[in-house]
């Protein structure tokens, strides 16, 4: 019997109109473009608007992905939608959005992993589509990350932005994702987090505000190591070589980082999708916003071999190898 894989057919993605530039934020904040650009790639960032949630995004991006595959939301068998800054407690977004498509019915639920949220959605909805439950799958990264930035710390509120990214999964003969790779190693989860919540409580007082922290330096220096190891353990699980890679579309919080995974591939940046300078971190939004720009831009052609990556919060970090 043919194996069954878990294929791409249709891609979408939503950002919030209002962009933020590194000028705009030089004017409240004590920093420059020169400095964010050099050490991040980072040129502007969208901001939500007021009103404007993670839910909305994620439903633009949705209807997008589903009208670029031509499948209706009623054929959806499963949600799965990354995030970590969810519309409400509950329900989850992800039930948020299958109501607003009408897609009534079928499993969705949230997926909190951070910056990988939505590697980690695309495994799951992957294994779910291989065991033969699910045929057909809609997978969104979401987030809303400037509504919990302090926009007068400068080490954070410069690298992040908002945005919604999806894909619609179909099951097929013909590949399809070659591999998933998902890992966590919860004792670092000081170096980055926000450390407030429900059962921790919500508290005001300073440096407890519902805001993200981060050790910048010490994340960087786990990411590049990390990411190392995660590309050549996702190529041994896909069975292939780098030189096989057509694509590299990473997790895109810093070109520095980028750079060093594509060095480490061998691949030259000619082969890599960068919108970090666009769209800043947009944490589970931003993988899949690079893939939906690399396919619409006709970057990315059906049959070519993509290498996507994340790492973050947790910390977390997922891969997925796949033929698009
Ligand atoms: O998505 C999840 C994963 N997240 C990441 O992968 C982020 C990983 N980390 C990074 O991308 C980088 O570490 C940052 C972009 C956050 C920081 O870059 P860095 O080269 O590691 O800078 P640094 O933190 O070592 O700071 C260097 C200097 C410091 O000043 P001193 O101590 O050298 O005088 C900072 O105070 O830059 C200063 N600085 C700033 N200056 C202007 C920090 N933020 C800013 C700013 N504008 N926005």
């Amino acid at each position: 019997m043919a194996s069954t894989y878990a294929r791409i057919t249709g891609t979408g993605s939503a950002l919030p109109e209002r962009v933020m530039t590194n000028f705009d934020l030089e004017k409240f904040v004590e920093t420059s473009d020169e400095w964010i650009h050099t050490r991040t790639g980072i040129r502007q960032r969208h901001v939500a608007a007021e009103g404007e949630t993670t839910g909305d995004l994620a439903f633009l991006a949705a209807e997008r992905a589903l009208a670029a595959a031509g499948v209706q939301a009623s054929e959806l068998d499963l949600i799965v939608l990354g995030t970590t800054t969810p519309d409400l407690i509950f329900p989850s977004t992800a039930c948020l959005v299958q109501a607003r498509l009408g897609a009534n019915g079928c499993a969705a639920f949230d997926v909190n992993a951070a910056c990988s949220g939505f590697v980690y959605a695309l495994g799951v909805a992957d294994k779910f589509i291989r065991s033969g439950q699910t045929k057909k799958a809609l997978v969104i990264g979401a987030e809303t990350l400037t509504r919990m930035i302090d926009w007068k710390e400068r080490e954070t509120c410069v690298l992040f932005g908002d945005g919604a990214g999806a894909v619609v999964l179909e099951a097929s003969d013909e590949p399809g994702i070659y591999a998933t790779c998902m890992h966590a190693d919860g004792g670092y989860k000081e170096l980055l987090w926000n450390p407030v919540g429900v059962s921790a409580g919500f508290r005001d007082e300073p440096n407890h505000g519902v805001c993200i922290k981060m050790a910048g330096r010490e994340v960087f220096k786990v990411a590049v190591k990390t990411l190392d190891s995660l590309v050549e353990q996702t190529l041994q699980a896909a069975g292939m070589q780098a030189s096989q890679l057509d694509w590299l579309i990473p997790h895109q919080a810093n070109l520095r980082i980028i750079e060093a995974t594509a060095k480490r591939l061998d691949m030259s940046m000619d082969q890599v999708i960068v919108t970090v300078d666009k769209h800043a971190n947009t944490s589970s939004g931003s993988v899949p916003l690079a893939l939906d720009y690399a396919v619409r831009s006709g970057k990315v052609q059906r049959g070519q071999n993509l290498l996507l990556e994340a790492f973050g919060g947790g910390f977390t970090w997922a891969s997925a190898l796949l033929r698009y």
